[in-house]
């Protein structure tokens, strides 16, 4: 039985049929689909499009339906054309003809646009959630973290030593901004298609505004044409997922590289790494290189959509079934990553020695030997050649700035006093950083602060 069997006299292809089902990707639809066809039924029985009686019936027997999908009574048949029609094919069995009326002003292309709307909309509530879990845990791990030191990198150089906890922060803010984007986005996600009918509205009566509040939709689409074929809502969380899974893939690799005997800055947990089945000594961090690895699917599921959409022309093609596909695998993805994201800095360790080793003649303190000549008068040109120099040598003779003396240091330039020694300390070096946003711990505190409040 198809929905749209009338006009052909032969069968569809059996091939074909399987070629162009969805229903093995849009069944994850199901509940939203019952949710607005409910609205939908509300509001055509509330301007009498159909009688009370028939509106009645099909609420009920769209509840009855989530009540048997919910406890597994009745499953889709794996072979029908998508969610939809199983759907309607459902209610038909379960209320009889009035099941007939319920597609009444209204077409698959407005319903599918609206389904996927409220589908993404919700999943999105859940993703911030995802994404607030891995920013708690950077807050509470930043909090013990503020006096931690390790160097901090340019070029993958050590440049200037940073706290632990402002390294960790640094990924807070890009998974803030990421939440404020997926937040950004939800208004123009909640924007009603249905009631646009198959493309040009409807000569039905029907009340879109009503049908908007039934399901929580903040306006109804404008433009009946540009309602049932716009995916730029696809495209936009996909995008933004796009960025989440970027930042994943940036802490992922300072993981994977810190965790290399060479560094040695942090152990990831049992819990989330595998041994060798020939080398008894490993322990790989397959976690952190699987949500790396994970990121090609989600920028390939961006491109899939981008290109699915390319050069479309108004208003729906059967193309934008495929839009599902590359949605469900973004938004998946980047859940499962955040929720792995979690579970690997919940049980990491920490290596405060090894990162406070690191630094040791490392010249990640030149800088400030550089702005001691400074503070005593030189400019910042003449004392970056010199201290320059001073590096040079050191190198040569294979110590750190902190290990020279004064007679040393003054050969170089007479203005080096013990004061310029004393700040070649790289704590100290750290603590003071205190430019807002610098790495001072009362610097990095203030920033927990103000991350808090908004948390
Ligand atoms: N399964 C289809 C989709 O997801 C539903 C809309 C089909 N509309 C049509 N005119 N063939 O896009």
């Amino acid at each position: 039985m198809k929905l749209w069997g009338g006009r052909f006299a032969k069968p569809t292809a059996k091939d074909f049929e399987a070629f162009s089902s969805s229903i093995d990707v849009d069944a994850k639809l199901w509940a939203v689909d019952l949710k607005t066809s409910i609205a939908h039924a509300r509001m055509l029985s509330q301007q009498g499009i159909i009688g009370k009686e028939d509106g009645e019936k099909i609420i009920q027997g769209l509840h009855q339906i989530h009540e048997e999908i919910s406890n597994q009574k009745w499953t889709f048949d794996p072979k029908a054309e998508d969610i939809h029609g199983e759907i309607e094919k459902r209610l038909f069995e379960l209320i009889g003809p009035a099941a007939k009326k319920v597609h009444t002003a209204r077409s698959r292309n407005d319903q599918v646009a609206t389904d996927t709307r409220l589908y993404l909309s919700e999943a999105i509530r859940d993703l911030l959630q995802d994404l607030r879990s891995v920013q708690a845990e950077i807050l509470k791990q930043a909090k013990d973290h503020t006096t931690t030191i390790l160097p901090g990198m340019t070029h993958l150089q050590h440049a200037q030593p940073v706290s632990l906890a402002h390294h960790l922060m640094a990924y807070y803010w890009m998974f803030q901004r990421d939440s404020k984007r997926l937040q950004e986005s939800l208004p123009r996600i909640l924007s009603l298609p249905l009631g646009s009918a198959a493309l040009a509205g409807t000569g039905f009566p029907i009340d879109r505004q009503m049908t908007a509040k039934e399901i929580g939709f903040q306006k109804v689409s404008e433009n009946s044409l540009d309602a049932v074929s716009d995916r730029d809502f696809v495209i936009e969380f996909l995008s933004d997922a796009s960025m989440i899974m970027m930042h994943l893939s940036r802490l992922c690799e300072e993981l994977i590289l810190w965790s290399t005997p060479e560094f040695a800055f942090v152990e990831l947990g049992d819990e989330v790494t595998t041994g060798s089945s020939i080398m008894p000594q490993k322990k790989n961090p397959d976690v952190a290189e699987l949500i790396r690895g994970r990121v090609g699917r989600v920028y390939g599921a961006l491109m899939g959509a981008l290109t699915m959409m390319k050069a479309l022309p108004l208003s729906y093609n059967r193309d934008m079934q495929e839009d599902k596909i590359h949605l469900f695998e973004g938004l998946e993805t980047v859940q499962s990553c955040l929720q792995m994201m979690k579970l690997t800095l919940e049980t990491c360790q920490w290596n405060k020695e090894k990162m406070m080793k690191s630094l040791k003649a490392d010249f990640s303190n030149a800088t400030d030997l550089a702005d001691d000549l400074v503070l005593k008068g030189l400019s910042f040109r003449e004392a970056h050649e010199i201290v320059g120099q001073v590096v040079q040598a050191c190198v040569q003779a294979k110590k750190g700035l902190e290990d020279l003396t004064l007679p040393e240091l003054q050969k170089f330039h007479s203005l080096f006093d013990l004061e310029s020694l004393k700040k070649m300390n790289h704590q100290q070096v750290m603590s003071l950083r205190l430019s807002e946003g610098g790495t001072a711990p009362s610097q990095v505190e203030r920033q927990i602060q103000m991350a808090e409040k908004n948390h």
